[in-house]
């Protein structure tokens, strides 16, 4: 039987009509002789009546929730609406029915809301995707892909896919290699992203470059993160960063508008990145609350509490403190406390101010004119609250009390406000100190060009130099990072240098790029979005996973085929690897 309808279509209009429809077994209720059953395609629900007269018994009693069948029969109007369906007005009087496929009981209900455990959400993912939320969320991304695969295209971009199976891009984590059968001992590298190979479609004269990429990088899992995800990348041929924004805002206003119906405001917010990160602690400030970031040492330099005098009065150390207009408990303290010691500070102070009096344990070592000191900075106009306050290594108070910020508005909810507030973060560093590497690394990635100012000296003062990058944040999320590329070969060489690759490793590593560096290369710059993560903040969910069908669990294994999974000495040996024990 051949279904003339979905489940989501059928109105007053169609009564009296012979339709034929198919789906799963949403539910079903017997009420005397007659049987109810809701069934569900991707399209809605419609409910179909069925006369005990009309099908054998044998065959109804075999119809449970989740077996797919085929109904035909008359539509009619029904005698009690239900408002919450769109075909809430109409029932289906079957005439005969088909059974297409049984349905064990499931390992999990097929409704929105689940106590499933993610474990069996993701081993039995098929079965989680048919839930209407998690079938909603996939409407969506694909509603995201569609705009902005028009929105490009209105604009000039062209799509073109670049190679899965090739050398290392490097964007900091680690590569999952592929060894190649046909080459002994050779390995491919899956793409960390497109980076190298869109800097050459511009060597190549295409002037606008986008695609939907798939990305792999092996690094530690997060609720954000996944092994395997998906950029929009993009690249433009004689830009500069003023152009980008250009291109991007109106991108983003164009998804809030058309996906979530919301006006977002242009041009966005910019901050630079040392404002990012003194008033917020992070470099992915999450601007739908204030709590700023206040450094109070002017209060205590000469201070009788020796831990905030010395911190006070250290060029490397600072006191610093955020107010929270509200009265935190003990055990809120508690939690407080281990995100800051968790983020590397030694500990977290507190103090309360309700009915114009300062309380808490460190009250008693300090003196009233401190107190008041340190309560005009932090929170002037005396509202009732707690103040809380680190003193560290700049280093790790303000990430610290970044972390401590979240934190706060999670436990408060100041992040639940229905705000959606994008930010630039701008002037980013060329190179950090990787402490634990104990070298200089790329702070975005080693084709990033230096501001023009740095282009003589970031060599010499590589952790003064400023990068021609930027970032793009929205809700506290990176969405996005980009930078105006190095175009000319002698600064990508000087670029290689500073890292401390010798000539060999830049040889090996880069010398086919580098190559092309000798024909003409158009000044560039381009972008790249997680579209895991936009569409994460568009379903308003909190989990990465939840907006990938098949993703893996936070040990990086699909528990559903589980994968990865060792291969036979066949395969091995096919691929003439040798094990090295
Ligand atoms: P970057 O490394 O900043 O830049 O990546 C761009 C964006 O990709 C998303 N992202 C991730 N999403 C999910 N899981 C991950 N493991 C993951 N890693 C990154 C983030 C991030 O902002 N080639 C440069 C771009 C460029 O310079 O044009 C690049 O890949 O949202």
């Amino acid at each position: 039987m051949k279904r003339t309808h979905n489940c989501g279509e059928l109105n007053l209009k169609y009564v009296k009509q012979n339709v034929i429809i198919a789906g799963f077994v949403n539910k079903v209720r017997k009420l005397g002789a007659m049987t109810f059953i809701d069934i569900r395609d991707m399209y809605g629900l419609t409910q179909v009546v069925i006369n005990e007269k009309t099908i054998e018994n044998e065959l109804l009693n075999k119809i449970k929730k989740e077996c797919v069948v085929s109904v035909s029969g008359m539509v009619t109007k029904r005698k009690s609406i239900n408002k919450d369906i769109k075909t809430g007005d109409i029932e289906i009087i079957v005439e005969s029915l088909q059974l297409l496929s049984i349905a064990k009981m499931t390992p999990l209900l097929i409704q929105n809301n689940t106590d499933a455990l993610e474990d069996i959400r993701l081993k039995y993912r098929y079965l989680d995707l048919r839930r209407p939320v998690m079938k909603d969320i996939f409407l969506m991304r694909n509603q995201i892909n569609w705009e902005i695969r028009k929105y490009l295209q209105d604009n000039k971009f062209i799509e073109i896919e670049t190679p899965i199976l090739n050398k290392s891009t490097p964007e900091g984590a680690r590569d999952f290699v592929i060894p190649s059968r046909m080459n002994s001992n050779k390995f491919y590298a899956l793409p960390q992203s497109p980076q190298l190979f869109k800097q050459l479609l511009m060597i190549s004269g295409f002037d606008r470059y986008y695609q939907i990429a798939k990305c792999f990088r092996d690094e530690d899992l997060r609720s954000d993160r996944q092994l395997e995800f998906t950029q929009l990348d993009m690249e433009i041929a004689f830009t500069d960063f003023a152009e980008i924004r250009k291109i991007i805002e109106p991108l983003f206003q164009n998804i809030f508008k058309k996906i979530k119906k919301i006006d977002i405001k242009a041009p966005f917010k910019t901050l630079t990145y040392v404002e990012a990160m003194k008033n917020y602690g992070t470099d992915k400030p999450d601007l739908r609350y204030d709590l700023l970031i206040k450094v109070v040492c002017d209060a205590f330099r000469k201070s009788q509490f020796k831990i905030f005098e010395s911190c006070a009065n250290n060029k490397e150390k600072v006191v610093n403190s955020i107010f929270v207009e509200k009265i935190i408990d003990k055990k809120q303290i508690n939690e407080l406390t281990r995100i800051a010691t968790q983020n590397k500070a030694q500990g977290l102070a507190w103090i309360k101010y309700e009915n114009n009096e300062y309380s808490g344990p460190i009250v008693k070592f300090l003196t009233n004119e401190e107190l008041e000191n340190f309560s005009l900075i932090v929170n002037p106009s005396k509202k009732t609250g707690t103040f809380l306050i680190i003193a560290d290594f700049k280093k790790n108070a303000y990430p610290a009390m970044g972390a401590v910020r979240v934190e706060v508005a999670n436990m408060f909810q100041l992040n639940n406000n229905g705000k959606n507030e994008f930010v630039w973060i701008t002037e980013w560093p060329l190179f950090e100190w990787d402490d634990e590497e104990n070298k200089l690394t790329s702070a975005h990635h080693p084709f990033t060009s230096p501001v023009s100012e740095h282009l003589s000296n970031f060599d010499t003062n590589p952790l003064e130099a400023k990068a021609q990058a930027y970032d793009l944040v929205l809700n506290g999320y990176e969405i996005g990072g980009g930078s105006i590329r190095i175009h000319d070969l002698t600064i990508q060489k000087r670029m290689f240098n500073t890292l401390k690759l010798s000539s060999k490793q830049i040889e090996e590593k880069f010398g086919w790029f580098l190559k092309a560096f000798d024909y003409g290369v158009p000044p560039h710059g381009g972008i790249a979005f997680g579209l895991d993560r936009i569409t994460m903040i568009l379903s308003e969910t909190t989990s990465i996973r939840d907006v990938i069908a098949f993703p893996v669990n936070s040990s990086g294994v699909n528990t559903m085929c589980d994968s990865p999974d060792a291969i036979d000495s066949k395969q091995l040996k096919e691929l003439k690897l040798k094990l090295i024990k």
